[in-house]
């Protein structure tokens, strides 16, 4: 019988396109049926209904497993309905139909919802996967316009039953309505199915995107140190490495207000785990004005005080911010703090960060949906920032 066994989900959402991509349990064609949403103005009841009307389908009928269609022409920061269908000689499928919402332009505010670490219970979880469902509904209940996990959403990224354990099943409810974006922890392990399941531009191991008035940039921090000992190998974070010229070209060529970069091992962590050998990439992110840095490795919350040149500044520093999140807290957590922990709290967590034209707020909020720490930046017209 043919089934849906991955997603449907989202990928690369911008203001005209967004991805949609499925698995079945056989090679089957791809179709994605697209309904406007039009929103209801009567009363209290703001919602949204579904107009009979198919704005879009698009069909491809070559015979696969992984599906990947991406829909065009769409309009910018607006909802539809989305529903996929595979069908074979013998048999056919549908989803059910769940909402999209394609990337808003500059201008307008928009929030994302940060975690990682759901293949990170391997061996400390005894809640059977709980924490993980915890995480993902309390994440889905902020409606981000994406969400984004900073590595190991594995165990181990070559054992294809992983992806469905600890990521696409617990995720599933946010997954079908919230586009996502990852980047590549030590447990993914390189696994050619990161870049099958996921539809990021070629070499997609690295990558960057615009999201409303801000730049994200993903790197793949396994590929610049060795995972067994973390020795700084300067050779790959200075010009001449494909990675590290692909960043500066990423900062270089963007005017963005806000600019974030995201990558698995954290250069500032006071928990243990930490890779100060990250720290060479420091100051060519401080050159380009990033304002904030997202990393994992540490299953814990941890947020740094601006740092710049290696020690404290609250004018320019960059805030470093250690989002350990779906994964059951370490034994191992080392119990004292460092001069660069502004907050840390080992509880199960995601982050909540909405970002407007002058303002970058950060809330993060733990597996029962409590909120354990707050804080904002506010960039005036001329580009300085305020705390
Ligand atoms: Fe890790």
């Amino acid at each position: 019988m043919l089934s849906i066994v991955k997603g449907p989900y989202l990928q690369w959402p911008t203001p005209h396109t967004v991805t949609v991509m499925w698995e079945t349990s056989e090679p089957a064609d791809s179709k994605v049926m697209v309904w406007q949403a039009e929103r209801i103005h009567s009363g209290y009841l703001g919602n949204y209904k579904q107009p009979e009307q198919v704005v879009q389908t698009v069909h491809l009928k070559e015979s696969t497993v992984i599906h990947r269609i991406t829909l065009e022409g769409l309009a910018p920061s607006t909802v539809y309905h989305y529903q996929v269908h595979s069908s074979h000689e013998h048999d056919n499928v549908a989803s059910g139909k769940f909402f999209l919402k394609t990337a808003v332009q500059r201008g307008t505010p928009f929030s994302l919802a940060v975690t990682s670490e759901t293949g990170g219970y391997s061996g400390f979880d005894t809640s059977e996967g709980q924490i993980n469902r915890n995480v993902f509904h309390h994440m889905r209940r902020y409606r981000p316009d994406f969400a984004l996990f900073v590595g190991d959403i594995v165990n181990d990224g070559h054992n294809v039953e992983d992806w469905e354990r600890y990521f696409f099943l617990p995720g599933k409810e946010l997954l079908s309505d919230t586009p996502f974006y990852c980047c590549l922890g030590n447990h993914e392990n390189h696994s050619p199915w990161f870049h099958r399941f996921f539809a990021y531009p070629p070499p997609s191991r690295f990558y960057a995107f615009d999201y409303g008035d801000a730049r994200f940039i993903c790197l793949d921090s396994t590929e610049l140190i060795d995972n067994d000992t973390y020795p700084l190998d300067s050779g790959k974070m200075a010009p001449g490495h494909e990675q590290f010229d692909f960043l500066v070209r990423a900062l270089e060529e963007s005017d963005a207000r806000w600019k974030i970069v995201f990558f698995h091992y954290p250069p500032y962590v006071s928990g243990g785990y930490q890779v100060e050998a990250l720290r060479a990439l420091s100051p060519v992110l401080e050159q380009h004005g990033v304002d904030l840095v997202l990393n994992s490795h540490t299953i814990a919350y941890e947020r740094s005080h601006p740092i710049r040149d290696g020690g404290i500044d609250y004018e320019n520093g960059i805030v470093y911010v250690v989002a350990g999140g779906a994964g059951a807290m370490p034994s191992w957590l080392l119990p004292k703090r460092e001069w660069h922990t502004a907050q840390s709290l080992a509880v199960p967590h995601f982050l909540h960060v909405v970002i407007t034209p002058h303002t970058l707020e950060l809330q993060a909020i733990d597996d029962e949906g409590r909120l354990f720490d707050r804080f904002g930046f506010y960039k005036d017209v001329s580009g300085k920032r305020y705390f």
